[in-house]
């Protein structure tokens, strides 16, 4: 058994180059609101992740340290938070803390994965803004003062991002476009208050003060921490700063398919923990008193011992009446406090069509899923059938939420617009 503090292989300047290396927080994901003690204020902490980038993190440290070094007159660090990679970057960045006394290095055994390093990494840090930047040059070093200058101007979030002005990828296939763009749509469905704040949501390069996630406990999946930071955070000014992707030089990507599958269950995540509980019972209540509708009629109308008719119209008349039932449950239960505030029978029948198209959409979404999760991950499709309708509940939940909250709002007051600057 080796402990968090043997260091295998022992050469001349082992034991300094142990004693540099941090131990790795352990427990609860969740950043403390007064930091670590330090023998002077640390202002900016910066989390670089990493596993197998012992080819890049010395030029990493290298540019980091010459570009903060004087803006931030010495109040910074750089946290390396490696996860005991097999080409021993761990080793690699604790030989430069000689030099570079800013930078201090965690290897983390036992616990894996991008998202969890870069809490560790904060739980160590002192600094009052947190950051994290890809350690293999991706993410071009220089935007880091872009960043800061951001929160310094008063953005509680800064996010380096390839979607605005500025930003950009270099050399990406049509279907990493794709992916990366429809992941942002599915995001934007299911999560528009989080995925919607930010045009660059997949983001690993960005800011945060410390205040507004502190006591906070995160649960993150995957890679995407930044959606975590913006889910549970308390953020209220968010800056954005073009930058671009670059093209990787040495190393490889740890992308597979499985992060794309970990990016919905942490979408869903989110969506569940933030939902409103008794309000959701309600919504899934009446979809399930649809079920019995839809099952009903499709009997009465479909049956040969009953009406006998072909089996589309029957379905079709079921699914019909199904919609209005949960429509006028949901009206009147539901979202009754939105419904009350929302006017007469004309704006009713506005809703009730507002309400038929995001179903359109949810049958669209469930077959679209339904695709997704058979044809590209050879899911059992009933499985992928659970969970297409699992997913498409949650977001008929969010967009019909979304009638009801602008049904309630003064007429002026539409749709706010995300914040886009700092
Ligand atoms: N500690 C640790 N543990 N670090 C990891 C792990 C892990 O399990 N997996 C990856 N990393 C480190 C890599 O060494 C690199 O520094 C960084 O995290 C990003 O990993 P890549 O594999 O290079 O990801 P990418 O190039 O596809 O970038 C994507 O993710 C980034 C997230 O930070 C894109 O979505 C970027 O936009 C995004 O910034
Ligand atoms: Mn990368």
């Amino acid at each position: 058994m080796q402990t968090a503090f043997d260091v295998p292989r022992v050469t001349g300047d082992e034991p300094s180059r142990a004693a540099s290396l941090l131990p790795a927080p352990q427990g609860a994901l969740v950043v403390e609101a007064s930091p670590p003690p330090a023998k002077r204020p640390v202002r900016l902490s910066v989390v670089i992740p990493t596993y197998n980038e012992g080819k890049n993190i010395r030029e990493m440290v290298i540019r980091l340290t010459d570009l903060l070094e004087g803006p931030l007159r010495g109040a910074y660090e750089l946290i390396v938070v490696d996860d005991d990679s097999p080409d021993r970057t761990w080793e690699i960045a604790s030989r430069l803390t000689a030099r570079y006394p800013k930078l201090r290095v965690i290897r983390r055994r036992g616990e894996r994965g991008l998202s969890t390093a870069v809490i560790r990494g904060w739980q160590a840090a002192r600094g009052d803004v947190l950051g994290v930047i890809d350690a293999d040059l991706q993410h071009p070093p220089e935007v880091t003062l872009d960043l800061w200058r951001s929160i310094r101007r008063g953005a509680d979030l800064a996010v380096g991002s390839r979607h605005v002005d500025g930003g950009g990828v270099s050399d990406w296939a049509f279907h990493r476009r794709v992916l990366s763009r429809g992941a942002r749509l599915l995001g934007l469905a299911l999560l528009p208050g989080v995925v919607g704040r930010v045009s660059d949501p997949m983001s690993g390069y960005f800011m945060v003060r410390r205040r507004a996630i502190a006591g906070k406990t995160m649960s993150p999946l995957g890679y995407k921490i930044l959606l975590e930071v913006i889910g549970r955070g308390d953020i209220r000014r968010v800056g954005e700063v073009g930058y671009v992707f670059r093209e990787r030089l040495e190393g490889q990507s740890k992308v597979t398919w499985k992060l794309y599958v970990d990016y919905l269950r942490h979408l869903a995540r989110l969506r569940v923990d933030s939902l409103p509980v008794a309000r959701f019972t309600r919504f899934a209540a009446v979809g399930l008193s649809g079920v019995a509708v839809d099952m009903l009629l499709l009997f009465l109308l479909g049956d040969p011992r009953a009406l006998a008719l072909p089996l589309t119209l029957s379905k079709l008349v079921a699914a019909g009446t199904a919609m209005a039932n949960n429509f006028l449950w949901n009206d009147a239960w539901t979202f009754r406090d939105g419904a009350r505030r929302g006017g007469g029978a004309a704006r009713k029948l506005e809703r009730f069509a507002r309400y038929a198209l995001v179903c359109g959409a949810g049958v669209a979404l469930n077959v679209a899923l339904l695709h997704l999760q058979t044809g590209l991950f050879g899911l059992n499709r009933y499985l992928a059938n659970a969970v297409a309708i699992g997913l498409v509940t949650l977001f008929n939940f969010a967009l019909i939420s979304r009638i009801y909250r602008r049904a309630a709002a003064p007429p002026a007051a539409g749709a706010a617009a995300p914040k886009r600057s700092a």
